[in-house]
């Protein structure tokens, strides 16, 4: 057969928060291209492990509440009790919290941060650690979004977050490229999800919103999953450090 740079059979990804949203869908092209697929997160992923395992991959799921980094080390061996190894970390678990930056509370900035900043650096060190040990490299793909690049309103701790996941994907891909050890990320544009729920309930917002997307609609979760194969497989093993817009042109525009 042909040569598949893309095929990710013998890989195991970790993928977190994937009961539902992107991270379903990044599971399950993950899965599609081979990979077996390890989630971690707080709420069952029910779907997602029946998607997977009709493609034929197997699925483990370890439970753990990503706003504490006590649970990083637990969540990396239960992968690698599951299926053995760990090749592949994608850090998606997200939240956001919407208020004035006049009012905004220190219990939203801290909820953020921890989710979206704090445990998926923490997570990328455990899973470094593993990859290191297993001498084959690694890929490590982190959930950026627009606010990575742009201020966004109302949402202060997630663009903190989110431009601060852009910093930190260059810095490990400057700490960890000469290990084999790929560190991209991928911002999403405007996707149909729980995330965007009031943004897309607020008639002027959504109307807003889709007239400034070149592509004329809301991203799909099956939207993401061309570029995260790509940077989960070999075809990406000299891309470091990138982060890689999925947005049906907004930024262009
Ligand atoms: N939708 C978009 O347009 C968009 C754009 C740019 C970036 N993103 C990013 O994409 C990622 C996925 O978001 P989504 O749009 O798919 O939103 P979503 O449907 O709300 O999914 C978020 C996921 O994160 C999990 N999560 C949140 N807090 C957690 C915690 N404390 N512990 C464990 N898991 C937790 C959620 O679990 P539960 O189901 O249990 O809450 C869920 O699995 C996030 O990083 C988000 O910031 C989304």
């Amino acid at each position: 057969m042909a040569f598949n740079p893309f095929d990710l059979t013998g890989r195991v990804a970790l993928v977190t928060g994937a009961n539902t949203g992107l991270g379903q869908g990044l599971a399950v092209a993950l899965a599609r291209a081979g990979a077996d697929i390890v989630a971690a997160g707080r709420s069952t992923p029910s779907d997602t492990q029946k998607a997977v395992t009709e493609l034929g991959g197997r699925f483990h799921f370890v439970h753990a509440d990503l706003d504490s980094v006590g649970v990083v080390q637990a969540v990396v061996d239960g992968a690698v009790a599951a299926f053995g190894r760990l090749d592949i970390l994608i850090n998606n678990a997200g939240t956001i919290r919407r208020a004035d930056a006049l009012e905004f509370s220190e219990a939203d900035w801290d909820l953020v941060m921890n989710v979206n900043l704090k445990t998926p650096f923490f997570l990328a060190q455990a899973a470094a650690r593993r990859m290191v040990e297993q001498g084959e490299g690694g890929k490590i793909i982190n959930i950026a979004s627009m606010l990575s690049f742009q201020g966004g309103i109302r949402v202060a701790s997630y663009t903190a977050s989110k431009s601060g996941i852009a910093g930190l994907t260059k810095l490990l891909a400057n700490e960890w490229a000469a290990k084999g050890i790929n560190v991209n990320a991928i911002a999403p544009g405007y996707f149909a999800t729980n995330n965007t729920e009031a943004l897309r309930n607020d008639e002027g917002r959504n109307r807003d919103i889709l007239a400034r997307i070149p592509a004329a609609r809301w991203g799909r979760p099956e939207d993401l999953g061309g570029a995260a194969v790509f940077l989960a497989s070999s075809a990406a093993d000299y891309v470091h450090g990138t982060v890689l817009a999925v947005d049906g042109g907004w930024l262009g525009r």
